[in-house]
């Protein structure tokens, strides 16, 4: 396999691009190698600049559920190009985008959308912040809510990478408001109540896919709502990448449980720029022009992102692809954890729905300090095995790897023969 084209582009993207990337996460940091450039993809492969294929793990981190270039999303997206590209003023078709997000949460009367999940994020935040008077949010440490200033400590998985503590360039009274607490620990958020009577909310992934997949254990979810608004304070869940992804109703419906604040991304825009934010009309309420929390956006609601969104979900539901994840996913799982046992790798394999991803360590994975426990050496050897066998995964020990519904049992086979010489191409390492 070669990948001279890639080395080439990435030379030439180093002059005038940092790193040849757009986003940290895309770079081979900590796999070594440099990033492959992608030329194009279709259904469940994705294809680089040299001409190899590879059966597409990544999807963009999420958004291509359907696999990419679903023929109905196609033709939504070409219709609505033929009648412009971005008006400033509403049209029709966020209404429809607006009602089938909002029935598929049924703690969101009103939605906004935005550009991205980040932008989703901050706004949910600062609207926590209107709606309470106070001023503090809890996140738990290795929770990725995107790249704000307020919530850029104990990140997760981009910072993890690149053995990060935290960024540059964030003043101490941004995050001075920002308390941390630990994945699936309620006493760890008890601790923070009990000190301070000024929290606003508390955030989280639902299902953590940023240090890895990490589950909620125990009625985790269930107890911290009960916990948090006999406080007084809001629970926000980020489901920028759980929305829509293992549930159509995200992991609010799996797990019943309704948040106050729900923040989306990826999925609803169907590879498109889209994040929203939504609650219940009380909360909504303060929302400009209704209320006094502003926010804004010039390409806000953007009619072909609002065509490929309102495509990718009603088509989604039309499949309902949901048992069909967990099936392929758990084939993963035991395929893995066979493979490991045969050629005497540890790993620990976590997976919810349509996200899954190994550990090379031995220890269970419930919060973000067992995921670091993982080799990540031996993630890099398997990393790079999995490409030369035909298989696109995350460059990260600490992403999640995602499901498209394209996937076929060809492909399936593909994946399984790759992981057998990727376990074992560690086992001799
Ligand atoms: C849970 C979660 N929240 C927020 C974000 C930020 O979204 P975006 O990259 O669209 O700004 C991400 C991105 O990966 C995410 O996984």
């Amino acid at each position: 396999m070669e990948f001279k084209k890639s080395q080439e582009l990435y030379n030439k993207g180093l002059k005038n691009m940092v790193g040849a990337v757009n986003s940290p996460v895309r770079a081979f940091a900590s796999v070594g190698g440099n990033p492959l450039f992608i030329k194009k993809a279709k259904g469940s492969k994705i294809t680089d600049v040299d001409g190899n294929s590879y059966i597409d793990l990544v999807l963009s981190y999420g958004p291509m559920i359907l696999g990419h270039r679903h023929k109905k999303v196609q033709k939504a997206i070409t219709k609505a190009l033929k009648s412009g590209y971005s008006f400033g003023a509403s049209t029709k078709n966020e209404i429809k985008l607006a009602k089938i997000v909002c029935d598929a949460f049924p703690g969101m009367d009103k939605v906004r959308f935005v550009n991205s999940g980040t932008e989703a994020v901050l706004s949910g935040i600062r609207l926590a912040r209107a709606f309470t008077g106070k001023d503090k949010i809890i996140k738990f440490s290795g929770c990725y809510h995107g790249h704000q200033d307020a919530l850029l400590v104990a990140a997760g998985s981009g910072l993890a990478t690149l053995s990060l503590p935290g960024s540059k360039g964030v003043p101490e009274g941004a995050v001075k408001n920002t308390l941390i607490a630990n994945y699936n620990d309620l006493d760890s958020v008890k601790a923070h109540f009990e000190e301070h009577d000024d929290i606003a909310g508390i955030i989280l992934e639902p299902v953590a896919g940023n240090m890895g997949v990490v589950t909620p254990q125990n009625g985790f979810l269930k107890e911290l709502k009960e916990y948090v608004n006999s406080k007084g304070a809001l629970l926000i869940v980020d489901e920028v990448m759980t929305g829509f992804r293992s549930k159509f109703g995200g992991a609010q419906e799996l797990f019943e449980v309704e948040a106050d604040i729900t923040c989306l991304g990826k999925v609803i825009g169907g590879g498109f720029p889209v994040g929203a934010y939504g609650a219940r009309n009380e909360i909504m309420e303060m929302v400009a022009p209704l209320g006094g929390m502003y926010q804004a956006g010039t390409l806000s609601g953007n009619p072909i992102a609002m065509a490929a969104g309102i495509s990718t979900l009603s088509e989604l539901k039309k499949q309902n692809p949901y048992e069909k994840f967990n099936e392929v996913a758990q084939i993963i799982e035991v395929f893995l954890l066979e493979s490991a046992k045969k050629y005497g790798v540890e790993i620990t394999v976590n997976r919810f729905g349509s996200m899954i991803n190994p550990f090379f360590t031995n220890v269970h994975v419930t919060n973000f300090e067992q995921a670091q426990t993982s080799d990540t050496k031996k993630f890099a050897v398997f990393f790079w095995e999995m490409i030369r066998n035909g298989v696109f995964l995350p460059p990260s020990q600490f992403e999640a790897w995602f499901l498209s519904s394209a996937i076929s049992e060809k492909d399936m086979k593909k994946i399984m023969k790759a992981i057998d010489k990727s376990i074992e191409a560690v086992a001799n390492m």
